[in-house]
């Protein structure tokens, strides 16, 4: 890894420590919660007496400010504050909650994103962001899969490493450039049952083939700390994980950046059972080399005696102290710690705006259109029924993690729909239902009468932002409320459906799908979701989202996801017998003894990678540059995209490749390339991937990191389904 930080920081930092006390080293470990509106007195003594490093939630450009000058010019060595704040998908401007974001396979929008959070949050005097959120998440009743980046360790390593460069720029010190923090190391996602704060047991092999790579592309990529799971990994909770924090990070790894812990999750070791007492957490936790404590006080009360009775030698606080030092001289703040706001872009300006309706445009996916009711023609329209606790909503598009944006900001799908419909076509409006749990179906025949009489109804519906994010795991996802039984009542019309759906997450809609004849899926869209969603809707704009994760059938069916394991019975249709066809008193050896469940098909509703267009997309003549390649060469697969379509539009091609065997047993397909492309009307564009052999390692049996000689297969396609169709062998 190269260096984050240049000999002239390591030398001030250094310099700077030599001056230290101890009670001042212990102090830059810590990182206290801000109060809002005013500095308590205790908050302001901590920092005179050098006792707090950093300050989270406190966003109040005054106040931070004179924080910043309390740390300056009271304390004896003037050591400026890290300013937290979980700036996770906007700051005002809100753009598609990550998982949204993710949808948009584009790790140009999602730079931008991150770019405008940062602009905005730093105007305030945020210098750090809890972002980007790196764990792989392939169960969506986990709350916190709205925060991710999806189920797959490439896709999610290309976005995370986005947001890295979109939040601190090349140069941490240039003024609208804030600290990212991958997070949350490692292995939340594999929460038990979705349920949040749950036990993650992952083997090895998995963890350093699944769910460390994205961590790994951060630290490559420079992100300037790292943050610690809640989870109990492998029965030692991540933020007194030797092996993680030690092994893995810093002498595998090479990082040098600072590693903060997650909220109270130092002292929660106890609460877990690892540790005795707040002494022992606070030991466990140094020992593993979580530099910063968050919140809770178990480092600054228990490390001096710690130190005095030799348990921790002063050298590794001092090295503690020195990752997090070498962070606030990168990000300028020595130089000069102030904010001022006229240095920065007004947060919500045009360009920003502009850039939350791209985002939120690009990452809705169309999952069905049938008899392309969609888009709806201004021409041949005259009367819409807009319904749904979410047309008209600015609060619940947000989704969860928005601590500053605001729903005043919003502009709805109503009013989106409303701007771009014009006088001729005329727009009826109900909620139906007051939010998205609502039971009361007392305006479900109204809804009906306006669905009769409009030439096209359009449903939006989903989950509230509170239902997903952390904490708001779920056992169902299918829609919640009454939403499911008021389309079942507005299938009685005849009038074509479409189906917005704005949530959190992949909620489980199978048993809707035949009832309505479009369905967008939206996410929650933030502050620009009304006018992106409506230019899709009305064919200004044409859907190209993909999904970032796969969606069930059933919630019986997670985990889901397309890269798994081909086991020795791999499912397969021609011996899939469904739970009702199977005769009765059959015997025990007649269904297909394969990995599948009886009363659900074993492939996902929607597979990883989906989202169709408007446009009509032609993959010709994938090829590989040569069918042997030597380990430690290039080669090159080229395809001609065609667009037979009348509309200009995008498309996010996928390179997938299976590795037939190996040492340890290679999932059925992994995502190797993706491109975003856009393609003219009737027209094609040749589009290639530069593939090192390199990029076909794993970590094998040994747990090294290889590349294998052998057989692949590869294809190239619009979703994860696509036929492996090229072979190609990797010889020594
Ligand atoms: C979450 C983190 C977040 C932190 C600070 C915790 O509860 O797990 O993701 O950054 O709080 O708000």
């Amino acid at each position: 890894m190269s260096n984050l930080y240049s000999p002239s920081i390591e030398a001030q930092a250094t310099e700077l420590l030599s001056k230290m006390t101890l009670n001042e080293k212990l102090g830059q470990l810590s990182q206290v919660s801000g109060r809002g509106a005013q500095i308590p007195s205790e908050l302001a003594d901590g920092i005179r007496q050098g006792r707090v490093s950093s300050v989270l939630n406190e966003v109040d450009l005054d106040i931070v400010n004179e924080l910043q000058r309390i740390a300056v010019e009271e304390s004896r060595l003037g050591i400026p504050l890290l300013i937290g704040r979980d700036v996770i998908h906007g700051f005002k401007t809100i753009f598609p909650i990550p998982l949204g974001q993710a949808a948009t396979w584009s790790p140009d929008i999602v730079e931008k994103g991150a770019r405008v959070a940062a602009l905005e949050s730093a105007r305030v005097g945020v210098n750090w962001t809890f972002a980007p959120m790196i764990d792989i998440a392939r169960d969506p009743r986990w709350g916190r899969i709205a925060e991710s980046l999806g189920e797959d360790p490439f896709l999610c390593g290309q976005l995370g490493e986005a947001m890295v460069k979109g939040f601190q720029t090349d140069d941490l010190s240039s003024v609208g450039s804030i600290a990212s923090c991958a997070k949350h190391f490692v292995g939340y996602g594999a929460s038990e049952s979705g349920r949040d704060y749950n036990t993650a047991n992952i083997p090895e092999n998995e963890l350093r083939n699944v769910y460390l790579p994205p961590f790994h592309v951060a630290a490559k990529a420079g992100a300037a700390s790292f943050m610690a799971s809640f989870s109990d990994l492998n029965g030692v909770p991540a933020s007194g994980n030797q092996w993680l924090m030690k092994q893995v990070l810093r002498e595998e790894w090479q990082y040098q950046g600072f590693v903060v812990s997650d909220w109270d999750s130092i002292k929660d070791l106890q609460v877990h059972g690892l540790s005795a007492s707040q002494k022992d957490s606070a030991y466990l936790a140094a020992k593993a080399g979580v530099d910063m404590e968050m919140v809770s006080t178990c480092y600054i009360d228990n490390l001096g005696e710690l130190i005095a009775s030799k348990q921790i030698d002063e050298i590794e606080v001092d090295t503690m102290v020195l990752n997090i030092l070498k962070a606030k001289y990168a990000l300028g703040l020595f130089v000069n710690p102030f904010t001022d706001p006229s240095s920065l872009p007004d947060a919500l300006n045009s360009n920003h705006l502009e850039d939350a309706k791209e985002a939120a445009q690009k990452s809705c996916v169309l999952l069905q259109n049938n008899n392309h009711i969609l888009p709806i023609s201004k021409q041949a329209t005259k009367r819409i029924a807009v319904l749904g606790p979410m047309a008209n909503d600015g609060y619940e598009q947000l989704g969860t993690w928005i601590f500053d944006g605001e729903e005043k900001d919003s502009v709805t799908c109503l009013d989106g729909l409303r701007a771009l419909a014009g006088d001729n076509i005329e727009i009826d409006f109900m909620p139906v239902l007051a939010n998205s749990r609502d039971h009361d179906t007392q305006h479900f025949d109204k809804a009906l009468d306006l669905t009769n009489s409009a030439d096209i109804a359009i449903l939006f519906l989903g989950e509230e932002s509170i239902l997903s994010g952390e904490a708001h795991s779920r056992s169902n996802i299918d829609l919640p409320g009454a939403q499911a039984k008021l389309i079942e009542h507005l299938y009685a019309s005849s009038t074509p459906i479409v189906l917005v759906i704005l949530a959190g997450r992949p909620l489980t809609i199978q048993p809707i799908l035949n009832k309505v004849d479009s369905i967008l899926y939206a996410w929650h869209p933030g502050t620009m979701g009304g006018p992106a969603i409506a230019e899709l809707l009305f064919g200004d704009a044409c859907p190209s989202g993909k999904l970032p994760v796969s969606f069930p059938r059933v919630v019986g069916q997670i985990p889901i996801y397309y890269a798994q394991k081909n086991t020795g019975r791999p499912a397969a249709e021609h011996s899939y017998v469904y739970m009702d066809d199977v005769p009765q008193r059959a015997a025990q050896t007649s269904l297909g003894m394969a990995s599948t469940h009886l009363d659900t098909h074993f492939t996902p509703l929607y597979p990883f990678g989906f989202g169709m267009s408007y446009a009509n997309f032609a993959y010709e003549q994938v090829e590989i540059s040569s069918q042997s390649i030597k380990i430690g060469e290039t080669f090159k697969v080229s395809l001609r995209l065609e667009n037979h379509s009348n509309i200009d539009a995008e498309e996010v091609v996928q390179l997938y490749v299976r590795d037939l065997v190996g040492s340890v047993t290679r999932p059925v397909k992994q995502l190797k390339g993706f491109k975003r492309v856009h393609v003219k009307a009737h027209s094609q564009e040749h589009i290639s991937f530069e593939m090192h052999t390199d990029d076909l390692a794993f970590y094998d049996i040994r747990n090294q990191l290889n590349v294998e000689a052998g057989d692949f297969m590869l294809g190239v396609g619009s979703d994860s389904s696509v036929e492996l169709t090229l072979a190609f062998t990797l010889t020594n």
